[in-house]
């Protein structure tokens, strides 16, 4: 039986979704969108061949329903969803910050639902996607929100109470390598080299490190001892990256980042 997939609020990250979906195979003619405005939603059904509906019709006809609009706007889609979802859909989360029971309280009891912390890297098949299970979801509902998620990048499956430091580490984490190599750019600047070098070298060196981070198997401690040599270079740019609390430094600031997911979830949105 096919089963039929929707994107409620298909912006940003429920597009890289959608397209991230065509291209595993995920048939056009099975996936409907909804959006809140009609040009929108003119756009991506030429862009994708996807069938727009409304949110209502959303709910009545799709198995699975994926929800992408932005936290603050999730209670009022939920409101026009809730008469018309069955309590057998399967209601996928993919706003930041959401608690699982935000849904259960406000879907027909029962109602399996699986929330999703994706990152920026979707857009490019690169997204980092935690999974946790809400009270009704099943091995088999997770394992189709991994099948949908692991379109556009890696899943992982955590428990929900990891959620706010998974949204510290690989929801946010984007940021922290963006603002990294935006530092390291100005260095070479400081070092006399012309901006769009500097950006050229910094960012292939990121990605150069990545691949090795992750197709090596080796620890970050030995794949950095490897380009350490005695009284060398990078030994020196090390004993400034420690004299000036690097490492307390990202310590701090992810666990600031978590307290912050924490507080949002709570629902203090100052
Ligand atoms: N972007 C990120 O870095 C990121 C990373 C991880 C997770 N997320 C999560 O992903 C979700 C979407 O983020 P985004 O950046 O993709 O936001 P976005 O581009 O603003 O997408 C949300 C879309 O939902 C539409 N919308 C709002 N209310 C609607 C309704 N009642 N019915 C139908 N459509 C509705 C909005 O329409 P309008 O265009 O008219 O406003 C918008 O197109 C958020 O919950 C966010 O927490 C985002």
């Amino acid at each position: 039986m096919t089963q039929k997939v929707a994107v409620l609020g298909t912006g940003k990250i429920g597009e890289a979704l959608l397209s991230g979906m065509i291209r595993a195979g995920w048939a056009p003619a099975d996936l409907l969108i909804t959006a809140r405005r009609p040009e929108r939603a003119e756009e991506l059904h030429t862009r994708y061949g996807v069938t727009p509906v409304t949110n209502t019709e959303a709910a009545k006809t799709a198995d699975t329903l994926i929800l992408t609009v932005k936290p603050q706007d999730m209670g009022t889609l939920l409101d026009e969803l809730a008469p018309h979802v069955p309590a057998d859909r399967l209601v996928i989360s993919g706003a930041a910050g959401v608690p699982t029971s935000f849904y259960e309280e406000r879907l027909a009891a029962g109602t399996p639902v699986v929330r999703v912390m994706t990152n920026t890297p979707a857009l490019v098949d690169e997204a980092m996607s935690v999974i946790s299970a809400g009270s009704h979801a099943t091995e088999a509902h997770l394992a189709h929100t991994e099948e949908i998620f692991g379109a556009v990048g890696k899943t992982l499956r955590v428990p929900e109470s990891q959620q706010d430091a998974c949204t510290a580490l690989s929801g946010s984490g984007p940021a922290y390598f963006f603002y990294l190599v935006e530092a390291m750019t100005d260095a070479g600047i400081l070092l006399g080299l012309p901006r769009d070098k500097a950006h050229d070298l910094i960012v292939q060196s990121a990605i150069g490190a990545a691949v090795m981070l992750r197709d090596s198997g080796e620890h970050p401690v030995k794949l950095r001892e490897n380009v350490t040599s005695p009284a060398g270079t990078t030994i020196n740019a090390i004993r400034e990256l420690e004299n000036h609390g690097v490492r307390a430094a990202l310590i701090a600031a992810l666990e600031a980042a978590r307290d912050r997911s924490r507080e949002l979830a709570s629902g203090n949105n100052a």
